[in-house]
């Protein structure tokens, strides 16, 4: 089948935390294949079409298991997005009250449902704050923790300053406190290493269409054993029809309706592309190679303030800055008009994190790499911003 990829050499996208761009070829043929070959729905039926379309959703439920360090894949559960995977847990365990941990590091998909949570169910929230290197102290969960505490969900990696947290340590906290242990990994899963087993991760969230690879309109949860989160919808499974209530057993307990198919069939193929890269720790590597063109750049332009990026290390290739006396969102304009560099101005969703280091109410300019972006990418991008400094000095 004829189908035109993306070609264009002149852009230089940078904006991978947003969702990663070009995706891999694979990626994109599994998802028509699918489409036009076998679009049925799975488990309903046994005819062999959607015998082959139950294969492929048992397939991405080993492969995210598997990647993620869970015990059993049939507690991977697809749904829409990360924001919908972190409605699940926070709306869940949250509705009947009760106090969480988080922090201020969290994106919107985090934040507003436990503010919903509390406004609407008397939910209580602390939201542990992170050092000057963009850190958040496992000690500070520790003293966060009280005996009424449900939940304690953190931002794996940043999506404004890159950095990632400490979630073993973390984890060890939680695990020791008796606490239900999730964490947002919408920016790290698929470039930075989890294993729930080892760093006492109860609920992994992620998304399909960032550094996984895969389309739009797919994110899930990985659920570990004997963790309860309660329902907060109903709908059809395909299986036990004549049950007035939601099934209680995994997968089905968290997944209502139709999957997104087409979508899963790309994601199967995004994992591949990063087992094919030789796992999620090469790509990571790969990355911060670029990461490092970026960041050598940003430190070596006068007028340039890049926020808590003291060192490379314990990061995804996510970076925030802004230009002296420019205000970011004329940062973004210029870079797409005058130099074809594409990336992602103002608040990112997350406007602690922003209060935090000072830049609110405008936010600050990103920059971030994917495993496809190249090196002519970066070195564009530094090129751009040291000229647009060069204005202002
Ligand atoms: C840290 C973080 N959490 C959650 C999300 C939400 O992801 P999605 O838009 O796929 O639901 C994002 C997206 O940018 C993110 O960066």
């Amino acid at each position: 089948m004829e189908m035109e990829l993306y070609s264009n050499e002149d852009l230089h996208y940078l904006d991978n935390a947003a969702t990663t761009f070009p995706k891999p070829e694979s990626v994109l043929r599994s998802a028509v294949k699918f489409c036009a070959a076998a679009c049925v729905n799975p488990g309903r039926s046994t005819f062999d079409l959607a015998m082959e379309a139950s294969n492929m959703l048992l397939t991405a439920r080993q492969k995210l298991c598997a990647l993620f360090g869970g015990t059993d894949h049939e507690r991977l559960v697809f749904g829409y997005n990360a924001t919908d995977a972190l409605n699940l847990v926070i709306f869940g365990l949250m509705r009947q009250g009760g106090h969480v941990v988080s922090t201020r590091l969290e994106h919107n998909s985090v934040l507003r449902p436990i503010h919903h949570c509390m406004d609407d169910f008397g939910a209580e929230a602390t939201f542990v704050g992170f050092d000057s290197s963009g850190y958040v102290d496992p000690q500070e969960i520790r003293k966060a923790i009280r005996p009424d505490t449900k939940l304690v969900i953190i931002n794996h990696g940043s999506n404004v300053i890159g950095t990632v947290q400490d979630a073993a340590a973390i984890g060890a906290v939680c695990r020791e406190a008796g606490v239900l242990f999730c964490i947002d990994a919408a920016q790290t899963a698929g470039v930075i290493p989890i294993d729930m087993q080892q760093m006492n991760i109860d609920v992994v969230a992620f998304t399909a269409h960032k550094s996984l690879l895969g389309p739009m309109g797919v994110g899930g949860l990985c659920v570990g054993e004997d963790v309860v989160i309660p329902h907060s919808r109903a709908g059809g499974t395909g299986v036990k029809s004549a049950q007035l209530r939601h099934l209680e057993e995994y997968p089905f307990r968290l997944e209502y309706g139709t999957p997104n198919m087409v979508g899963i069939a790309g994601l199967v193929k995004g994992v591949e592309y990063i087992e094919e890269q030789g796992g999620v720790a090469a790509v990571h590597e790969k990355e911060m190679v670029l990461a490092k063109i970026l960041w050598d750049g940003f430190r070596d332009t006068n007028g340039v303030k890049l926020y808590c990026a003291d060192t490379l290390e314990a990061r995804t290739p996510v970076f925030s800055f802004n230009i002296n006396g420019m205000d970011p969102s004329e940062v973004g304009t210029r870079l797409d008009v005058d130099y074809s560099v594409a990336c992602r101005t103002g608040l990112h969703c997350a406007p602690f994190a922003h209060e935090d280091i000072g830049t609110t109410p405008k936010g600050a300019v990103r920059f971030s790499v994917g495993p496809l972006t190249t090196e002519k990418d970066v070195t564009a991008g530094v090129a751009a911003v040291k000229e647009l400094a060069a204005e202002r000095n």
